[in-house]
């Protein structure tokens, strides 16, 4: 395992000051990625396709957010409602994404990216948490990009666990329940070390934050595009991110951009 301080180093035409010149970054951009079987559906083409057309775009965006000097990335892969789904799809996503981490791994490294999963892992296909435990592993030294990939997550779920460790800690008297405020509790969510998302790009069209991200979305920006997933791209992203940059951040207060969100 590498330290950072040994990682990958921006290319200078890479450099993300450069890329996002007179851009007021968002530090953490979340993506709900919807539209593969819309996609594969309007091409006559099975759902599958759809989804590896997806994984396309989903390396377009880990670059794209590099250029742009993003810091954090948090992509919506799959949610504890998407196991609905017919069982041949469910293990199509499984193999595929195991399938793209092991093709990418090497790159990702190499360009600097610290990869992670969130959710719960542990209920995933033994094949899927061996190559996520690898990928971790690899990448744990990097920083220039922080890409988080939510598996078997459910917004919900992880605050009702968040509560669950806290009311148990409660019990065994580690900590007193009047000592429980907001800070205290993010840091049971698996979002504990990073920034909330300034930026929530959902894609598809549909208006709706499925079960994503639910608490560290309180203060977010918002934008849906028309856009289906496999067709999202680089300037897809940059468009976001530049509309970002014009809004009005107050925080439920009245001065805009106070820096950071309460
Ligand atoms: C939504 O489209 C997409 C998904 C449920 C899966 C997203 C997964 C990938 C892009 C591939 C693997 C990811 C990584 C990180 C390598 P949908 O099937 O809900 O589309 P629809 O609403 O048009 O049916």
């Amino acid at each position: 395992m590498t330290g950072a301080a040994a990682g990958p180093r921006p290319k200078p035409e890479e450099n993300p000051a450069e890329a996002a010149r007179g851009l007021r970054m968002p530090r953490h951009v979340a993506i709900i990625m919807d539209g593969n079987g819309r996609w594969a559906q309007r091409r006559g083409l099975p759902r599958g396709l759809g989804h590896r057309a997806g994984v396309e775009s989903v390396r377009r965006v880990i670059r794209g957010s590099i250029r742009l000097g993003v810091r954090y990335l948090t992509l919506y892969a799959f949610s504890t409602e998407n196991w609905r789904r017919p069982p041949e799809e469910v293990s199509f996503l499984w193999h595929l994404l195991g399938q793209a981490v092991a093709h990418d791994l090497e790159d990702l490294y190499r360009e600097g990216v610290r990869f992670r999963a969130i959710g719960a892992v542990e209920e995933l296909p033994e094949a899927t948490q061996r190559q996520i435990r690898l990928a971790e592993e690899r990448t744990a030294g990097n920083s220039r990009l922080y890409l988080q990939v939510a598996l078997n997550y459910g917004g919900r779920r992880e605050i009702v666990e968040a509560v669950r460790r806290l009311a148990a800690a409660c019990r065994r008297g580690e900590i007193d329940p009047a000592e429980i405020d907001e800070r205290r509790f993010a840091r049971e969510l698996y979002t504990a070390e990073i920034p909330d998302p300034d930026l929530l790009i959902r894609t598809a069209g549909e208006y709706r934050i499925s079960n994503f991200l639910l608490w560290q979305v309180a203060y977010c920006e918002l934008w849906v595009s028309d856009v289906l997933w496999p067709d999202f791209g680089e300037e897809d992203l940059r468009q976001a991110v530049e509309d970002y940059s014009h809004r009005q951040r107050r925080f439920g207060g009245l001065s805009e951009w106070p820096g950071d969100a309460p």
